[in-house]
């Protein structure tokens, strides 16, 4: 299949999940304490249990029914981890194409490897036969993205993306509320996500320090855009129903100049069809702001945290009917405004109430994967909610590394250091 024709399925795709909700609920139920027959278990092997894959099989192994059979990493620790996770003398292999020809009994495969190896790991278990949840960011290059897809749809297994905000009850209910029209016309997304946290792993062993630190290099990690960006990416598709249709970015090493050749700091424009813009921003070097998605309507807004999300309403436009308590607030109807009316909102929204508000993200995407196998329906973070995520990290970061930028320079002749000071 070309790419151009992935393209046409992916917003296909994405259109159509997003007009049909599957329950929580459901998939909460499958949570509580039951027993079940041995010939009913999943069967899971992990490729790469390290930092996500030990987290994720933690929770795997809280869903009744599931059982870890074989781990899989060229890391010896991480298999003593592994198995200190089971519980149990789990087989263990040191290469993927082992496992899955020897490991007993495998119905699924969670790969949890550096995304440069997804493809590999995730077409190998998928043409084995076997279901697949998949890391994000699914593909590293188009062509992984593609090959990937290619696999899980002509496998006839079904795979799941590592995107768990899809299965944050929260983020749900905003969603649905979204598209039933209670912010108006989305026009406008700006997502953050900020920390201060260097990326930087300590070494047992210099010699280790690509391996271990893959997401400070280039060549294994596609940076602040695919690591925390994809997951805003993801959401940005999901509110404006496509992908996006340009991209452009910015990036440097600024704060953490050790070697890295990966950005500390990224910023990207991504237009969607029909108008649509989403501003995203990252920064390892400074915490102050956080995380947050703002969607911004011609009627309101949404704020969605790692945590919760709350509405808030814009004032009714000058040329309508106007409330009287917003007359009293002062409309403006000249382009000289109050800084009144432009400080920043810090009263309380109208706050998401949803039945699960505490459900962890994490647990309901696994267990949501393991109800897809067990009841045979597509999950609702499929291999197409993967590649829409995945491609715009792709082209994201070409744009960042391009020089679509103006250069100063080839305009002005010199810097005016002293501009403003009166000396
Ligand atoms: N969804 C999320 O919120 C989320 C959060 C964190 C990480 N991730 C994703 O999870 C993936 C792993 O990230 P991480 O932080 O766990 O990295 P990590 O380095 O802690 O773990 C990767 C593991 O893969 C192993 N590995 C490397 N090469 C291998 C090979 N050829 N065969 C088998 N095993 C191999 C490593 O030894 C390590 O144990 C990345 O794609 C990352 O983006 C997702």
């Amino acid at each position: 299949m070309k790419r151009r024709d992935f393209i046409k399925a992916a917003t296909a795709g994405a259109a159509g999940v997003g007009a049909s909700m599957i329950g929580l609920e459901a998939v909460a139920q499958t949570l509580e304490p039951r027993v079940v027959a041995p010939s009913d278990e999943i069967v899971v092997g992990v490729i790469g249990p390290g930092s996500r894959g030990q987290s994720l099989m933690r929770r795997m192994l809280r869903v009744p029914g599931v059982r870890i059979g074989a781990l899989c990493d060229v890391y010896a620790p991480r298999l003593t981890e592994g198995r200190e996770i089971t519980g149990e003398d789990t087989p263990v292999f040191d290469d993927y194409r082992r496992m899955l020809d020897e490991a007993a009994d495998l119905d699924a495969v969670l790969v949890a490897t550096p995304p440069g190896l997804h493809a590999a790991h995730m077409t190998a278990s998928l043409d084995r036969g076997l279901h697949v949840y998949g890391e994000k960011i699914m593909g590293f290059t188009l062509d992984d993205c593609d090959a990937i897809v290619a696999a899980a749809q002509w496998s006839g297994k079904w795979f799941q993306i590592g995107h768990q905000y899809r299965y944050a009850p929260w983020y749900r209910e905003a969603l649905e509320r979204i598209k039933e029209g209670e912010i108006g016309t989305v026009t406008h997304i700006f997502g953050y996500w900020h920390r201060n946290y260097n990326w930087r792993r300590p070494l047992p062993d210099p010699t280790l320090e690509r391996f271990i630190n893959w997401r400070l290099y280039r060549d294994t990690s596609a940076g602040l855009l695919a690591e925390l960006g994809s997951h805003h990416i993801d959401i940005a598709n999901w509110v404006f129903d496509e992908i996006p249709e340009s991209v452009m970015g910015s990036g440097s090493v600024m704060f953490y100049q050790d070697g890295r050749n990966v950005n500390d700091n990224v910023q990207a424009i991504f237009k969607y069809p029909g108008g649509g813009t989403f501003v995203f921003s990252s920064l390892i070097g400074n915490h102050l702001v956080g995380y947050q998605i703002n969607i911004y309507g011609t009627g309101g807004t949404v704020a969605l945290t790692l945590q919760d999300g709350a509405f808030y309403y814009e004032p009714a436009r000058a040329n309508s009917a106007v409330p009287e308590e917003l007359m009293e607030r002062g409309v403006n109807t000249s382009a000289s405004l109050s800084t009144e009316g432009d400080m920043p909102y810090r009263g309380p929204g109208l706050d998401i109430q949803t039945s699960e508000a505490d459900a962890d993200p994490n647990l309901l995407a696994v267990a949501s994967f393991f109800d897809s196998i067990r009841e045979n329906k597509r999950p609702y973070a499929d291999e197409i909610i993967g590649w829409n995520s995945a491609v715009p990290v792709a082209l994201g970061n070409m744009a960042i590394r391009s020089t679509s930028h103006v250069p100063f320079a080839d305009h002005v002749s010199a810097p005016r250091v002293n501009v403003g000071r009166g000396e």
